[in-house]
């Protein structure tokens, strides 16, 4: 087992990093080390001890504890907040002993407990040795008979090696924008970045990485996620004795829970590692993790898709869909998917939404008579739903109005037109599990698209079991149960999460759903940074990429096939206006990547010249035995056309020889890598390279 224990000391280790915690000398259960893996056990440093400086900085500000609670002289960023019934804001935490096991995955827990209340504070550690990766969670328990109010609850503080020299990398962003990379200097003081719109958000991603000098491959990197999909927030903080510390877990803004006696609270997980070889390896470890761990149909290859949303809108019925089913199988298709607008009284985005029945007018045979004519062209049929949501127009609302997220006393305030349902409470998780148990065994359907457009306001729920703000945490269990429960019902069903493009992607979805719409810009040029960003946490198979009529006058048909095949392809352009030759294009690129998904949606993905940082970019993808490997190339625009940058692949074998098409005679993995290869390109222009193994 990768854990070494003493009755003092800690030391959890992967295949190539370190993690040791212990407890100093005043009893202080303080972090240690992670960084690369150690010969021996005894070589991890022992913990910093105590020293007094002045009144103004104690101990504790010296001694990076490892999950510190608010209490006496600590002013920096505590990773628990609590509230006992009789007022006291102050937890003193004893360590107690420490528990290990072993299946499915090793796991240390620490046990503590505040010196005069009954509340129990378990850290739990999981190693995922293969992927260096460390998933981190906390439980509370109340063992007492009174409530304890929990103001936040983290579910880790990562301790960086001493020092205030130190990169933070993020990503921002907002709808039709995501995944904008920012690495900025980390300066004493906090830095935070959150979501407190009630999912993931647009706005910033659960993820961030920390180095000194790091490149795409090179230099120390340490990393991480939340695996939640609601509030979340992760902070830097660099203290003035140039301890770094990096927080992780639920969001405490608006947040309270009432811990009742026996009651156990646990927290999501905060899952991170260390590279010694830069964003790029560090990137790679996470893919392999959600590929291998996370996802419920691991190694299942994805199908080429259409989506109709953007050729038809709401204008959808028996027989345009038909129609143009025709022509996607006709391309290569193999899985038809409906968008918004089949549900009752659905035309526009103000009405139907929570009526979840086919509209008589659009489908007089149900969804039955349309599913039958996809099946009948060898394609499987997938839906668009949005369960978590109602627009006041619609029989739900006018039967349930106190079912949505609201304050009483306040107007409900719409966002594109509609209110958002508490999944929170028990009754809506109960009718969202029945209507969508009906359209799966009702149709066969093998694709669910579960879409969310909306972020929340007044967030009221006036007859809450517990502290009303225990919604944000509450909202995101119900929607985990909803899913979880279809998921087992229908285990065959691929679902992918959607919430206007990427406001809801992260490791906690990722347990139900096994791909991600990632933006709702379909523009091919925009989307390769944003596919770029994306990619700095999860693979490419998770990532739902369509061919769209976006920029058709611009950016050529070829181009935007391109760009989508760096992920899981699909086609959501208006097939009806697409002529003789961009069908013919198209069942070329289809049968293209039919041939090289394989290395795309399973591969080690290499990052060569970064879309955010320059107008010709390039990606490539390689096969696990190096055997194989595809390199994408994009040229945008270049106002100098004879400055082409060297491309130097990456992930060969460097004593291999390896043909590039297009490119005379093998050379070997090193020559490929180092010497690299220069491939012409006009603006707007792009290419696939397919690279072989041959001795
Ligand atoms: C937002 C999604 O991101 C789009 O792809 C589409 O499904 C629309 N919603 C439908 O309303």
């Amino acid at each position: 087992m990768p854990i070494h224990t003493s009755p003092t000391s800690w030391v959890i280790e992967t295949k190539n990093t370190g993690y040791a915690i212990g407890l100093n000398e005043a009893g202080l259960l303080t972090h240690r080390y992670w960084r690369a893996r150690l010969p021996f056990a005894a070589d991890y440093p022992a913990p910093v001890n105590p020293i007094e400086r002045s009144s103004f900085d104690m101990p504790q500000h010296y001694t990076p504890e490892e999950y510190p609670g608010y209490s006496a002289l600590r002013y920096f960023d505590p990773a628990l907040k609590i509230t006992f019934a009789d007022g006291t804001r102050d937890l003193v935490l004893h360590y107690v002993d420490f528990s290990t096991s072993a299946s499915p995955y090793p796991e240390l827990a620490l046990h503590l407990k505040d010196e005069a209340y009954p509340l129990s504070v378990t850290l739990h550690y999981r190693v995922h040795e293969e992927y260096d990766l460390i998933a981190r969670w906390v439980t509370l328990e109340n063992l007492g008979n009174e409530p304890i109010l929990i103001e936040r609850a983290f579910s880790a503080k990562w301790t960086l090696p001493h020092g205030d020299d130190y990169f933070f990398s993020h990503m921002f962003g907002r709808h039709n924008n995501e995944y904008n990379m920012k690495r900025e200097v980390l300066t004493p003081g906090l830095k935070t970045i959150e979501s407190r719109r009630l999912t993931t958000s647009h706005h910033h991603t659960p993820w961030f990485a920390i180095d000194r000098n790091a490149t795409e491959d090179s230099g120390e990197v340490w990393f991480g996620t939340f695996a939640w999909s609601g509030n979340w927030k992760i902070t830097a903080e660099v203290t003035e004795f140039a301890s770094t510390r990096i927080s992780v877990g639920l969001n405490d803004w608006d947040f309270a829970w009432k811990l009742n006696p026996a009651e156990t609270f646990v927290t999501p997980e905060s899952i991170s590692g260390y590279v010694k070889d830069g964003f790029g390896a560090a990137s790679r470890l996470m893919h392999d993790y959600v590929r291998n761990i996370l996802l419920p149909h691991k190694n299942q290859l994805h199908k080429v898709l259409y989506n109709s949303w953007e050729a038809t809108l709401f204008d959808v019925d028996e027989i345009s869909q038909s129609k143009l089913a025709e022509v996607a199988a006709g391309m290569g298709i193999e899985l038809f998917v409906m968008d918004d607008g089949w549900f009752h009284n659905r035309n526009l985005d103000n009405a139907g939404l929570g009526d979840w029945f086919p509209d008589k007018t659009k489908f007089p045979n149900g969804l039955g008579g349309l599913i039958k004519n996809v099946n009948a062209l060898g394609m499987d049929f997938g839906l668009w739903v949005e369960p978590e949501m109602v627009n006041p127009d619609s029989d739900l609302y006018r039967a349930h109005p106190d079912w949505v997220i609201h304050f009483p006393s306040r107007a409900r305030t719409e966002a594109r037109r509609q209110l958002i349902l508490n999944l929170g409470r028990t009754d809506v998780q109960e009718y969202i599990i029945s209507v969508l148990t009906t359209i799966l065994s009702e149709n066969n359907i093998q694709f669910i698209k579960w879409d969310m457009n909306r972020n929340v306001s007044e967030p009221g729920w006036s007859d809450a079991p517990g502290d009303a703000r225990e919604l944000w945490v509450r909202y995101v269990q119900g929607l985990y149960h909803v899913w979880g429960t279809l998921r087992e019902r229908f285990p065959n069903v691929i679902w992918q999460s959607c919430s206007g493009g990427g406001g809801r992607a992260d490791f906690g979805i990722l347990h139900f759903a096994d791909q991600i719409w990632i933006s709702d810009n379909t523009e091919a040029t925009a989307r390769l940074s944003i596919q770029e960003g994306f990619s700095q946490f999860l693979p490419a198979n998770t990532m739902e990429a369509w061919v769209t009529d976006w920029g058709r006058n611009v950016v050529p048909l070829e181009f935007r096939f391109h760009v989508s095949m760096c992920g899981s392809l699909g086609v959501g352009g208006n097939l009806n206006e697409w002529d003789q030759a961009d069908r013919e294009l198209a069942a070329h690129c289809i049968r293209l990547y039919k041939e090289i998904r394989p290395i795309i949606q399973f591969g080690d993905q290499y990052r060569l010249i970064s879309p955010q940082k320059s107008m010709f970019s390039a990606v490539q993808y390689v096969s696990k035995d190096q055997s194989e490997a595809v390199l994408f190339v994009f040229r945008v625009y270049l106002s100098d056309p004879t400055n082409l940058p060297m491309i130097h692949l990456r992930g060969l074998n460097p004593t291999a020889l390896y043909e590039v098409d297009g490119y005379s005679g093998p050379r070997s993995g090193a020559s490929w890598m180092e010497a690299g290869l220069r491939v012409e390109l006009k603006n707007l222009q792009s290419k696939i390279l397919k690279i072989k193994q041959v001795e």
